[in-house]
């Protein structure tokens, strides 16, 4: 349960950042916003599931853009990752941050922690997970939740299934009904906050060794 405080900080984070959503196509990649009302839903259910916690889960946003998605996701996780590929779209994040959280000190409201690093490269490279590692300490087979909004799903999903830890999640955000099987991730939640969508996968529990071991095509930076 969340007290009116945390709800009204939700709520205005949401109303700031869903007032400029994108939905084009980009210099770099498919560019959209994701709705914060609809993800706070799904969180909301994450946490009540005891799947993520604010002391321990570690979140990453692979493809982040302005880092939205990560400001909202910090108050629930432990460390709220971002990866973008395109320098100019990232550049988004300082500005509008400082804008927000203006918003929040001006109406008393709770500042998102200090939780949140964004970097710049490809989520499929593996020197972007050596650059993240250097200067958080974090493997990519220590990220416990993985986001997308549908950009490269089925390429992060392959990545994911080779070399994130067993149990790992992933939340593909903007699919509804027809819902992408992903081989060696199972489908935890077909309709994760009841919005229609985002579906919730999970890394099967028992692929994992052997894949890390016998694959390879996954780069000693991502594993273990
Ligand atoms: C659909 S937008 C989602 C933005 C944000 N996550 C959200 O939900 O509001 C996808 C973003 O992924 C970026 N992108 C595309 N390919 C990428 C890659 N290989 N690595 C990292 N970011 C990538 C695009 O530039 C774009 O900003």
């Amino acid at each position: 349960m969340f007290t009116d405080h945390q709800v009204n900080t939700f709520s205005l984070i949401a109303a700031f950042f869903d007032s400029c959503r994108f939905g084009y196509e980009g210099f770099e990649g498919y560019r959209k916003s994701t709705d914060l009302y609809k993800l706070l839903r799904c969180i909301q259910e994450l946490e009540a599931s005891g799947l993520i916690d604010s002391q321990h889960t570690v979140f990453a946003d692979l493809g982040c853009a302005d880092g939205r998605v990560n400001i909202l996701m910090s108050y629930f996780v432990k460390l709220s990752v971002g990866i973008e590929i395109d320098s100019e779209i990232l550049a988004e994040f300082g500005p509008r941050k400082a804008d927000l959280c203006s918003r929040i000190e001006q109406t008393k409201l709770i500042l998102p922690p200090d939780n949140i690093t964004l970097f710049r490269g490809s989520s499929l490279d593996p020197e972007t997970y050596s650059k993240i590692h250097a200067q958080l300490g974090v493997r990519f087979a220590d990220i416990d939740l993985f986001y997308t909004y549908i950009t490269l799903h089925d390429l992060f999903a392959e990545q994911i299934a080779a070399a994130a830890k067993p149990g790992a999640l992933y939340l593909v955000y903007g699919f509804s009904r027809v819902l992408p099987r992903y081989e060696k991730l199972e489908i935890l939640a077909p309709d994760l906050g009841s919005q229609g969508i985002a579906a919730l996968y999970r890394k099967e529990l028992e692929s994992w060794n052997k894949s890390v071991q016998t694959s390879s095509r996954v780069p000693a930076i991502l594993r273990a």
